[in-house]
């Protein structure tokens, strides 16, 4: 049985989760189209599913696309589970008198922030890709299906989906931090910096993916 070394773990951790950012960043912009209205947005989810054309068969990208995404997924939390086992394994009895150690509250909360994350994912999933929990549900209009998901009466999607990206945004902070630190990024200025740009990339993510639902609750976008 291999028995990947912790170093190996955090590399796998922070190339999945550069893998997951940069699909985060790309979707955002995505989004965003929806101000452009129902056409650009309509042709822009369209044009996903026919992107890779003529040289693969319709849809065959995007399918590579979720194949990779879940394989940076399944590593990402592969990796986590373990090295927090090992942690664990490493320090069996609690603390008595655990010192106060000075963490961020987004670096103590990443494995529930992940859990929220995760369990999102699969929400969305189903709400706007397959339309299952969508009111509209209809793949040939997703502009519709995100005006009628997100319309004044349906405000507690729009609250579930705030908690959620600012659960998104708390674990990027921490995570992206992390990930520079592991690849290389050891020295305080190079720390005090990755940690700027994290929270910064954090808080353009999470401005973006919002403004799309507070847009529709607020008649912007209709
Ligand atoms: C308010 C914010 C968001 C909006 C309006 C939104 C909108 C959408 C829409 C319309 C689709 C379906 C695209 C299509 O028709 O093919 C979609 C798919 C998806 N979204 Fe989002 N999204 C948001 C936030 C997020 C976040 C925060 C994540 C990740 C944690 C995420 C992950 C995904 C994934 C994995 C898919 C499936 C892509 C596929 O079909 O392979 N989304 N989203």
């Amino acid at each position: 049985m291999v028995r990947p070394s912790s170093v190996t773990l955090k590399i796998i951790m922070a190339v999945s989760g550069i893998v997951l950012v940069l699909f985060l960043f790309v979707h955002m912009v995505g989004n965003l189209k929806i101000f452009l209205g129902a056409t650009d947005f309509n042709h822009y989810a369209h044009w996903l599913r026919s992107l890779g054309t003529p040289l693969l068969p319709e849809t065959w990208y995007l399918w590579i696309q979720r194949a990779g995404l879940t394989i940076a997924l399944i590593a990402h939390v592969y990796a986590a589970a373990v090295l927090t086992r090992r942690a664990r394994a490493a320090r069996p009895v609690k603390y008595a008198h655990r010192p106060k150690i000075q963490s961020s509250y987004s670096a103590r909360t990443m494995r529930w922030g992940g859990v929220i994350v995760l369990l999102f994912a699969i929400y969305h999933i189903l709400d706007l890709t397959t339309g299952h929990l969508n009111p509209n549900g209809d793949r040939e209009h997703p502009y519709t299906n995100v005006v009628q998901d997100f319309a004044p009466d349906r405000w507690y999607v729009t609250l579930f989906y705030t908690l959620a990206i600012v659960a998104v945004g708390l674990h990027l902070a921490h995570g992206i931090f992390s990930a520079a630190r592991t690849l290389g990024q050891q020295t305080m200025k190079g720390q005090r910096r990755a940690k700027h740009i994290a929270i910064a990339l954090s808080l353009v993510l999470v401005v973006g993916y919002l403004s799309v639902p507070f847009a529709v609750l607020t008649g912007l976008v209709d």
